[in-house]
C-alpha cells in the first residue's frame, strides 16, 4: 500500500485512487433496507473552523474535499446542525447540491452550540422539529434520508424526543430515523417506538465501550456508525500498538484502525473525519487493506 503525499501523489509518485474506486472495496450496507451505501462514509464535522466553530479557513478547499470524497466513491456523508453550527450542512449543500444519485446525507439534531467548545443537549420535541426544518432548508432537501437524534437529553423523556422524530417521519420530512450516543436500554426503548435503522456511537479498535450496542445492531440489522474511528486522530500517530501491523502492510496506523472496523463487523460503517485532502485519500485506501486472522486477533485483544 502506498501513501499519498502533500501534492496528492503517493510516495512512489503514483496518482491517488481513481474516482469511484476507493470506498467501494469496503463493501455495501443497505441502511433501513433501501439506502445502499459503501461501508466507508465521511464525517463532515472537521470541515468547519477550529473547535468545530465557524467558517473553515478555506471554504473552497472544504467544498473541494467534499466533492473529492464523493468522487472516491463515498456515498454516506455524516453531519449535524451543530457542526459550525450550520456551517458543515451549508458547505455540503454548496459543494454537492444537486446531490448525485445514491448519495445519502445523514444529519443530526438535538445538540446546540451556545459558543465555541460548548455542546448543550436539547431533545425537546419543539426544538427537534425546528432543527429538522432548518436542516432541510440548509441541505436543500425535501426529505432527509437519515435523521439522527444526536444524543439523549437527560432532561427530556427519550420517548418524547423519539416521538418528535416519528412525527417528522410521518410528515415525510425524514426517511429513516437513527440514534446516537445511546446505551443498550435506550436503544431498546427507541426501537419500541419507531423503526431505528442506525446507531452512531463512539467506537474504535482502542475503545469498545459500545460493544453491546454494536452487537444489538448486528442482531437486528441496523447500521452502526462508529464515530472517532481514529480515536479523534490518536490512532494515526506513529509509535502506537498498531505500528507493527501497519508496517507489515506498508500502511499507516490509521488505515489499520479503519480496516479493523471494516473486518470486525459487517454492520460497521466508519465515518472518518478530516479537513485534509491527503488524509482523505489515505483513509479510503484502508478499504483495500486485508488483515489476516492472526492480525485481527491481535487487534481484538488490544482494548
Ligand atoms: N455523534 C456524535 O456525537 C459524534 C461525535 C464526534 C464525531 N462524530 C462524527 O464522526 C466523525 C468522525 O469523528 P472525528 O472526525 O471527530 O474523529 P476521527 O475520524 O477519529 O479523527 C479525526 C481526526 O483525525 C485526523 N485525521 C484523519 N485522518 C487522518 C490521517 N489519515 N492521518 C492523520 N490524521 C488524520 C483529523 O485531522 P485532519 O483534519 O488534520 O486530517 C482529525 O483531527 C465526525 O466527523 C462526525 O461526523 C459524531
Amino acid at each position: 500500500m502506498t501513501m499519498p503525499s502533500a501534492d496528492g501523489s503517493d510516495a512512489a509518485g503514483a496518482r491517488p485512487a481513481p474516482a469511484g474506486t476507493a470506498a467501494a472495496p469496503a463493501g455495501t450496507f443497505t441502511i433501513g433496507g433501501d439506502l445502499p451505501v459503501h461501508r466507508m462514509g465521511f464525517g463532515a464535522m472537521r470541515i468547519t473552523g477550529e473547535g468545530i466553530w465557524g467558517e473553515p479557513d478555506d471554504p473552497d478547499a472544504a467544498r473541494a474535499l467534499l466533492r473529492r470524497a464523493v468522487e472516491l466513491g463515498v456515498n454516506l456523508i455524516d453531519t449535524a446542525d451543530s457542526y459550525g453550527p450550520q456551517v458543515s450542512e451549508r458547505l455540503i449543500a454548496e459543494a454537492l447540491h444537486p446531490y448525485p444519485d445514491g448519495v445519502v446525507i445523514a444529519t443530526k439534531g438535538g445538540s446546540v452550540r451556545p459558543g465555541a467548545g460548548q455542546w448543550v443537549l436539547n431533545g425537546r420535541p419543539e426544538h427537534l422539529k425546528q432543527a429538522c426544518e432548518d436542516s432541510l432548508r440548509r441541505l436543500r432537501l425535501d426529505r432527509i434520508d437519515l435523521y439522527q437524534l444526536h444524543a439523549v437529553d437527560p432532561n427530556v423523556p427519550l420517548a418524547d424526543s423519539i416521538g418528535a422524530l416519528k412525527e417528522l417521519q410521518d410528515e415525510g420530512k425524514i426517511r429513516h430515523i437513527g440514534v446516537s450516543n445511546v446505551n443498550a436500554p435506550q436503544l431498546d426503548e427507541a426501537r419500541g417506538i419507531v423503526d431505528v435503522v442506525s446507531v452512531q456511537n463512539r467506537y474504535s479498535v482502542s475503545d469498545r465501550g459500545s460493544q453491546d450496542v454494536l452487537d444489538a445492531c448486528e442482531q437486528n440489522g441496523m447500521a452502526f456508525l462508529p464515530y472517532f474511528p481514529l480515536a479523534a486522530g490518536r490512532l494515526t500517530k506513529p509509535g502506537g500498538a498498531l505500528d507493527e501491523i501497519a508496517q507489515a502492510h506498508d500502511a499507516t496506523g490509521g488505515q489499520v484502525a479503519l480496516a479493523w472496523l471494516l473486518q470486525s463487523s459487517p454492520n460497521n460503517i466508519p465515518i472518518p473525519g478530516t479537513s485534509s485532502g491527503v488524509h482523505l485519500e489515505e483513509n479510503y485506501m484502508a478499504a483495500t487493506l486485508e488483515l489476516s486472522a492472526d492480525e485481527m486477533a491481535a487487534l481484538d485483544s488490544l482494548a
